[in-house]
């Protein structure tokens, strides 16, 4: 019975670039998706960009567009490197679309009738230069632990301590700088405490919907049975926000990760809409042309219209697998299946959660060159299936992480790839060709191999029975063991063809039946190998398709053989090794990056005049300065150096201040500005009147010299600390 498949993968957010972190899943999940469709089932993969929340909108706001244009732009830089990355998205949608956002609001709207909605008024950090709320990441302070400066709102990098924001020591707005203030809001609560979401979680958590790792996850999260350690989930957000407007809540959006999974099924309803409207063979988004066209299934099978419900509805027969990182495990195995439980649709059949990488064994670095995103490989190494086999011959189904090892990749593409798969047609294919393009004495049927009898060869037999434990490792994610199990059969067959000699037995006479029979056979072999290789190279076994003059292969494909007589095209060569030096330039180039701008920084500073003692902070705190408004500023009669300014600083009179910036402003310049004065200097007397204190300039070696104006939102009199 063919099966009925959806696969997402997690959506990436809209305000990043894809880097090779990332493409562990994408390329998992793509070498699964594939090989469900070449077993012959119906797989649909759909993902999207994930476009809302305030750091989207606030880095259009700092790029001067809208957040619409930003994710317009980021989409289309998603979607063209996951195409030369052969990530063949059934649909690639966006969470900023109608379909999710009916989703969502629907989910919402059910939730709230079943009484799993609660409205509770929450205080929270307000910037009031922005105007709006700040999330804990958007406010930084003083670690009330370690006292380290500049540090976020929710945890200190350098002690490790998790805290509330209002813990923060002297916290201002990363946004705008500001001091934040305490205000109240009312929050919309999703009720995770409710018994029926906590019951059904447990059970949900039992069905093995979970690998062991994450099931184990979510048991420390549950609690013991009766313990109810799930507290409310607060999903919606004040404005100005990018997102979704919550019904009937004025001003309140849904919190990004509300909309974020509904996503998936928003992309999946694009998908059924572009279906049933369109006749089959649409595009994929990957560019090889022999790939199946979704819901095609098997070529020729014709085109079947898409249900929407049938894949999302409760009690449906089809699968559901969300592949994702395991540090979204939370939202997809609580929040998520919760949601989905209680607005009346079906749960995920299972989460397939993965690991993180690192390169050379830690952590991506920028320093290190080793922070690579996926454009910075396409442009010095091109080749993209080198990264989808090595991911592939790492990556076990699991939640470990995972190495990208440079050498080791090197190494293990060459020794593999070229070394043994690509070596059996480079050394048989073109005997073929001289003997006339065509296949000969292999088979003694039609063919189709039922039993060992069947063939001429126990090599071909052997490498047909292969293809139920190999296909079992793919089903099973675990893709390091069906790598590795193909090249100990690509190993076999360099054996035989080692044993065999082609290349002696050209040079004997009167040998052309058995030297093509040799050739046949290994070239068999490969064809084999290719088919049991094409989930994680799909582009480069296209290739082969062409040379081998075939339809696309399927996987029941690996119980035939090419018959006699089969005409083969002239092969090409189909593959170059990994030249480490790609490698080598690929990541000095992503050093060389960070160190010209480290560096052009560094040029662009002046020696400065040395630092002056180290003062305490009580010392500093002596020094009262403030926000002034320049509300008048003039020559003085017989001054040459100053100009005399009327500040009003908030207090009931304003004050006179003799400042020496002649030489650098004109005073009808000056009215109106803001700037910032020491308030509470002793007034001196000058010879053309009282100075009641003292306006900042910043000068230096260089000629030129600079008062200092606060940022838009600064009220006169505000206190500089
Ligand atoms: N937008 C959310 C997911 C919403 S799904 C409804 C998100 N986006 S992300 O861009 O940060 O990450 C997308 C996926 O890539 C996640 O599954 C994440 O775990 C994975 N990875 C991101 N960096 C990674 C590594 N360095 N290593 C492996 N996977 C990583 O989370
Ligand atoms: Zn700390």
């Amino acid at each position: 019975m063919t099966r009925k498949i959806l696969v997402t993968s997690a959506l990436p957010y809209a305000n990043g670039s894809i880097h090779l972190g990332h493409l562990v899943e994408y390329i998992q999940t793509d070498i699964w998706v594939r090989f469900q469709k070449m077993r012959g089932n119906t797989c649909h993969y759909v993902c999207a960009d994930d476009t809302h929340g305030t750091p989207i909108m606030l880095r259009a706001d700092n790029e001067g567009i809208t957040p619409e244009q930003l994710i317009a732009r980021v989409w289309q830089e998603h979607y063209d490197d996951f195409a030369a990355f052969h990530v063949a998205f059934d649909n690639y949608g966006s969470t900023n679309s109608n379909e999710t956002k009916e989703f969502a609001q629907g989910i919402y709207r059910k939730l709230k009738a079943e009484n799993l909605i609660e409205v509770r008024s929450i205080e929270q950090y307000y910037d009031p230069v922005k105007n709006m709320f700040l999330p804990d990441r958007f406010i930084k302070g003083e670690c009330p632990k370690c006292h380290a400066k500049d540090q976020y709102g929710d945890n200190c990098e350098v002690c490790g301590a998790a805290y509330a924001p209002t813990d923060l020591i002297e916290p201002f707005s990363a946004v705008s700088g500001a001091k934040p203030e305490l205000r109240n809001s009312d929050h919309y609560f999703f009720k995770l405490s409710a018994d029926s979401c906590q019951q059904f979680l447990r059970e949900w958590t039992r069905s093995g919907s979970l690998q062991n790792e994450a099931a184990n996850k979510m048991q420390e999260w549950l609690g013991a049975e009766g313990e109810n350690k799930l507290t409310d989930w607060d999903i919606s957000r004040d404005a100005p926000y990018f997102g979704f407007e919550i019904p009937d809540a004025p001003g309140k959006y849904f919190y990004v990760w509300l909309d974020a999974p509904v996503g998936y099924m928003g992309s999946f309803k694009q998908l059924c809409n572009k279906q049933n409207q369109t006749p089959p063979n649409l595009p994929l988004s990957g560019e090889e042309p022999s790939a199946p066209a979704p819901d095609k299934g098997r070529a020729g099978e014709g085109f079947t219209p898409l249900n929407f419900d049938e894949y999302w509805k409760p009690g449906s027969d089809t699968e559901l697998y969300h592949f994702i990182g395991k540090d979204i495990l939370y939202f997809h195995a609580l929040f998520w299946p919760a949601m989905l439980q209680h607005a009346g649709f079906r749960t995920p059949t299972k989460l397939f959660s993965h690991g993180f990488l690192t390169v050379n064994g830690e952590k991506m670095s920028k320093s290190r060159g080793t922070f690579i995103t996926a454009r910075s490989y396409i442009d010095h190494i091109k080749n993209t299936e080198y990264l989808r086999y090595y991911y592939a011959a790492k990556l076990n189904g699991s939640m470990e992480d995972l190495d990208l090892n440079l050498d080791d990749f090197v190494a293990k593409v060459n020794s593999d790839l070229i070394g043994k798969y690509i070596n059996i047609a480079s050394r048989t294919m073109g005997f073929i060709e001289k003997l006339g393009g065509q296949l000969g004495g292999v088979l003694i049927g039609n063919g189709n191999i039922a039993s060992e009898d069947d063939h001429l060869d126990p090599i071909t037999y052997q490498l047909t029975q292969a293809s139920l434990a190999i296909a079992q490792h793919y089903e099973e994610r675990d893709f390091a063991k069906a790598l590795r199990e193909i090249m100990k059969l690509a190993d076999e067959v360099n054996f035989y063809i080692a044993d065999k000699k082609p290349w002696a037995i050209a040079k004997q006479n009167d040998q052309e039946n058995h030297l093509k029979m040799v050739c046949s056979i290994a070239v068999n072999c490969f064809r084999l190998l290719s088919l049991y290789l094409k989930p994680v190279l799909p582009k480069l076994v296209a290739q082969v398709e062409t040379t081998l003059n075939i339809p696309a292969l399927q996987w029941p494909d690996a119980f035939h053989l090419l018959p006699d007589g089969h005409r083969i095209n002239t092969y090409q060569h189909l593959l170059t090794r990994l030249d480490p030096k790609l490698i080598e330039g690929m990541i000095a180039a992503n050093q060389e990056s960070l160190k010209s701008m480290t560096e052009s920084t560094a040029v662009a500073k002046p020696a400065i005049a040395p630092i002056a003692e180290t003062i305490s902070i009580d010392e500093f705190s002596k020094i009262d300065l403030r926000v002034a408004h320049i509300v008048n500023a003039e020559h003085v009669e017989g001054a040459e150096k100053l100009l005399k300014l009327t500040l009003d600083i908030g207090e009931e009179n304003p004050r006179t201040v003799f400042a020496g910036i002649k030489s650098a402003y004109d005073p009808e310049k000056l009215k109106g500005r803001m700037t910032v004065m020491v308030a509470n200097l002793a007034p001196r007397k000058m010879k053309f009147g009282m100075s009641e204190g003292m306006v900042l300039a910043a000068s230096g070696e260089t000629p030129g010299l600079f008062i200092l104006s606060p940022d838009d939102g600064a009220q006169p009199g505000m206190r500089i600390k």
